[in-house]
């Protein structure tokens, strides 16, 4: 068989045909089958999981049979058999215990994704759960030989103290390679951390307040979802991997797994909770016929004071908490969420119908956190170049070598990280959360504001974070949050000494 790291050396001279002059980061994939219209399927919201007992919980990899498009049906993998799998509401400082049960025909990682988790809780890419009986196949991907495999048979618990303030987060599949093939079928969803703080707010809540995982897929004509792979396992379609080396697009956009879902609101302030989990896509959000979101919280928790935006630009991972009034427009209103890079069907979202006037007792506060850590004198700078080198995507010229880390910055400090780069790469730094200090020397974007785990590096663009390191010594990993860039090895591992 052909190994990853061989097949894309046989590719070596294809170039990045769109990058640098285009918003999207990734190649098209068009559906085989009709696409819906937008706007007729009620926005799901995922269910809340419930604890087996007390801070534990536990949970099923699975597959499951649903209906995206409207008359046909989907095989999804997902969390508890759903997509995006159950949300988990969790309380900051309450440890808990997330048993997760593989019944895949393949391996996985789960990885709590903005969470501040001990190292072996992290969802390690070589740290993988395999169905009962199944092993871990051979190391399809090529780039991981020398890997330490650990594999826990049919079942692991992952262990989350979640020491850290309220924020929303998500989990994901995060195995070697694999990543992107599996969020695609359908591996991911929300985890809330809630705290005392926050609660005191007279933020929206109950109903009115909404996660929205946004994410594009494309479809076969039998329903079943589309994606170019390399693996035998997976479904294989035209056109394979070195077409797709920039990351995979598709033409659908799924809102929590709706597509174009419609919601009807009351005229009242909503808590959306923005999350971009698409593979490859940047979105920038807009609402028409005009309005505005008041920002409120970022990737790692609530603002200081509110921000707010016409358009806000959101790349694979990057979470957005902010409120939206539906009481500026008039009753019978259709208030369409867009995407104003996408071009066609990938131009819409999902549309609020303003139904009802209705009692607001909601409000947004001028002075939201007096908790927000104040960013500390930096000790150390370091670079982290983000590019193509040959055929492969690389960090500092390196694919990706798991238990070898390019920094090893100390426990409770602070370092400055350069991120540069050749193309669209948003960078998820693992455990330590940061602050955007500059672009390209000049002062970050009104949507960089707060503390982030995911920032969008652009072409070419340099962005200086200010990363603080705390909670547990161990390996964690910074890495490109396009899946298919992760999965070509553009990670590293760094150790927290
Ligand atoms: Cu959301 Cu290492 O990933
Ligand atoms: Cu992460
Ligand atoms: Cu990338």
């Amino acid at each position: 068989m052909i190994s990853r790291r061989g097949f894309l050396g046989v590719l070596g001279g294809v170039g990045l045909a769109v990058a640098g002059c285009a918003e999207t980061a990734g190649q098209g994939l068009t559906s085989a089958l009709r696409l819906p219209e937008p706007f007729r399927v009620p926005l799901p919201v995922p269910k809340t999981a419930r604890p087996v007992r007390p801070g534990h919980y536990e949970v099923v990899q699975r597959a499951a049979k649903v209906e995206i498009i409207p008359g046909t049906t989907t095989e999804v993998w997902g969390y508890g058999g759903t997509f995006p799998g159950p949300t988990f509401d969790l309380r900051r400082g309450s440890r808990t215990t997330i048993r997760v049960r593989n019944e895949l025909p393949v391996p996985t990682s789960t990885h709590l994704h903005g969470g501040v988790t001990p190292p072996e809780s992290d969802g390690y890419p070589t740290d993988l759960v395999v169905a009962r009986g199944r092993g871990a196949g051979p190391p399809v991907g090529g780039h991981v030989h020398q890997a330490r495999w650990t594999l826990h048979e049919e079942a692991r618990d992952y262990v989350y103290p979640l020491d850290q303030r309220a924020a929303t987060l998500w989990y994901h599949d995060h195995r070697m390679d694999f990543t992107a093939p599996q969020v695609w079928r359908g591996l991911a969803g929300f985890a809330l951390v809630r705290d005392e703080e926050e609660d005191a707010l007279p933020l929206p809540r109950g109903d009115r307040e909404v996660p929205l995982m946004i994410c594009d897929r494309a479809f076969e004509e039998d329903g079943s979802f589309r994606y170019p792979s390399v693996d035998p396992s997976l479904r294989v379609t035209a056109g394979v991997e070195e077409a797709y080396m920039e990351g995979v697009e598709g033409d659908v956009i799924l809102v929590n797994g709706a597509p174009w879902p419609v919601m009807e609101v009351d005229a009242a302030r909503y808590r959306l909770r923005l999350l971009n989990a698409s593979n490859a896509r940047r979105y920038r959000l807009e609402l028409t016929p005009g309005g505005r979101f008041t920002q409120i919280g970022s990737d790692a928790g609530l603002l200081a004071a509110p921000v707010p935006h016409r358009t806000i630009t959101i790349a694979p991972g990057e979470r957005f908490d902010v409120v939206v009034d539906f009481a500026d427009y008039p009753v019978g209103a259709e208030v369409t969420l867009v995407n104003t890079f996408g071009t066609g069907p990938a131009r819409n979202v999902m549309r609020f119908r303003v139904a009802r006037r209705a009692a607001d007792d909601s409000a947004i506060p001028r002075r939201l956190s007096r908790t927000v850590p104040a960013a500390a004198k930096p000790v150390a700078t370091r670079v982290f170049d983000f590019r193509r080198t040959g055929a492969a995507w690389t960090i500092n010229g390196r694919s990706y070598r798991p238990g070898v880390p390019l920094a090893r910055p100390r426990l409770g400090t602070t370092e400055v990280w350069r991120f540069t780069s050749d193309f669209h790469h948003p960078v998820h730094v693992h455990l330590a959360h940061f602050q955007v200090l500059s672009r390209n020397g000049r002062a970050p974007a009104a949507t960089d504001a707060g503390w982030k785990d995911t920032v969008d590096v652009r072409p070419y663009e340099v962005v200086e974070v200010l990363v603080r390191f705390e909670g547990y010594r161990g390996l964690y990993m910074i890495h490109c949050h396009n899946l298919e860039h992760e999965d070509m090895a553009m990670m590293a591992d760094f150790e927290i000494v």
